[in-house]
């Protein structure tokens, strides 16, 4: 198993590019169980969680390939319909086979998903709209036995709450649909449009992504294409943070301020000097820093993904930070780790209080315990006095490109040991 050495306390400065989107990658790649011709990916990371993807699809019968941030699949015909554990017990995300397995083979075996220890994170929104569409499911063994032996149709859904995977999940299997699918409290992710792009590209009728109501107009089949991913809006959040809280800056090119809203207005808020080009982001540590309190939402408001970031950050900001998480439960697991290394945090249930400190790192062995709890101890493994080191960084592995070239790229002494 690796682990991150992290010499810290050096100011880290300079440029780096963004990667594609992990999040965004995933549903599409999986949307290629939707057609029978040849799909051309661009910009896709490369990460556990890709080839996990790819080893998943190669298993349903794909001929699958990556080489470099390029992927080619092609699924002429599917060999299996099953999703087993061993692969779904390591990406949850792998849930996103059902609507498209559905929707091709009228069949589907998925195992109950595992992934990132970050609360219970049920599956029932999934369901319950695939069960609209005329699917039935029986949970035995372990396993979701999906059939539609009619096949699907359209109908309208709507969710109790704006879910990334079931919105996904229905938009993917709704292409192939008898008639009008309706998703109301769609979730509007920039990776949401992302897929409802490469969908069309592959000749899908939606209209409505990015608001919360999405249509799709069911068609007969679905051809080849290229597509392109975008770039990884969390991963630019963690790197646009790495140079300022060091006291330096970082500027990240290859993304689109759009999408990465919220958190540049928490920065702002906070102190932080950010500057927007055409097609880059750069954050610098301000004069004068502020204590902020924020909370996550679901898109457009501030990603939960980037909350444990962002508080490794604020532990170094004198006064009183809070923060509530509302997306997940039980997603305040770095806490511990964080003030092991020197900083102030008192959670209560979904509130999260940082009591902020200048200099408060030092270094220390810390433990990943998920993937963007991982992120929050290498910043502050950047930020602290002396040499941390993060174990279990197989986490770090499954969302982050070649994080460590890309913190040495900043000036970081960041380096990989196999343990
Ligand atoms: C996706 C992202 C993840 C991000 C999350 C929220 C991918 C691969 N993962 O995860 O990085 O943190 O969006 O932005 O894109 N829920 C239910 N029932 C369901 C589905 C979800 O109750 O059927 C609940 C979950 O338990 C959770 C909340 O809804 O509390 C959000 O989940 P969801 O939006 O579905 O997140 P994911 O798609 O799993």
């Amino acid at each position: 198993m690796d682990k991150l050495v992290i010499q810290g306390g050096k100011v880290l400065s300079g440029t780096v590019r963004a990667s594609g989107s992990k999040n965004a990658a995933l549903p599409i790649l999986f949307a290629s169980i939707l057609s029978s011709k040849k799909l051309i990916f661009s910009r896709v990371p490369r990460l556990r969680d890709i080839s996990t993807t790819l080893d998943l699809l190669r298993g349903l019968g794909a001929r699958a390939e990556q080489e470099g941030n390029l992927v080619e699949i092609e699924i002429p015909k599917l060999n299996s319909t099953e999703a087993p554990y061993d692969l779904v017990r390591t990406m949850r995300a792998s849930i996103l086979v059902l609507g498209p397995l559905l929707a091709r083979e009228g069949r589907a075996k998925v195992s109950l998903p595992g992934g990132c220890a970050i609360g219970t994170r049920p599956v029932d929104l999934h369901l319950e709209g695939l069960k609209k569409m005329g699917a039935e499911f029986e949970l035995k063994e372990g396993y979701i036995w999906g059939s539609c032996s009619g096949g699907l149709r359209g109908a309208e859904i709507e969710f109790r709450f704006p879910s990334v995977g079931a919105t996904e999940n229905i938009l993917m299997a709704a292409t192939l649909a008898r008639g009008r699918t309706v998703i109301k409290n769609a979730a509007c992710e920039p990776e949401i449009i992302n897929l409802a792009e490469a969908l069309k590209k592959m000749g899908a009728k939606i209209s409505g992504e990015g608001s919360d109501e999405i249509l799709i107009d069911g068609v007969v089949s679905l051809g080849g294409a290229d597509i392109s991913i975008m770039f990884d809006r969390i991963e630019a959040g963690t790197l646009l943070l790495a140079g300022p809280i060091t006291g330096g800056s970082t500027r990240v090119e290859g993304v689109d301020m759009g999408c990465l809203g919220a958190f540049v207005r928490e920065l702002r808020a906070s102190g932080m000097h950010i500057t927007e080009g055409k097609d880059f982001l750069e954050a610098r540590l301000g004069d004068n820093t502020r204590a902020i309190s924020f909370k996550t939402d679901p898109y457009p408001g501030y990603p939960t993904d980037l909350q444990a970031q962002l508080m490794a950050y604020l532990a170094q900001v004198p006064g009183t930070s809070s923060v509530e998480e509302t997306i997940f439960e039980n997603r305040f697991m770095h806490v511990p780790e964080l003030n092991r290394m020197g900083a102030t945090i008192n959670t209560r249930g979904a509130r999260a209080e940082i009591s902020g400190k200048k200099n408060c790192y030092s270094g220390a062995v810390v433990m990943a315990t998920d993937l963007r709890a991982s992120a929050s101890l290498v910043l502050a493994g950047l930020a602290a006095a002396g040499e941390t080191q993060v174990r279990r960084i197989y986490h770090l592995d499954r969302g982050y490109e070649e994080i460590e070239k890309k913190l040495q790229a900043l000036n970081g002494t960041v380096y990989r040991v196999k343990e």
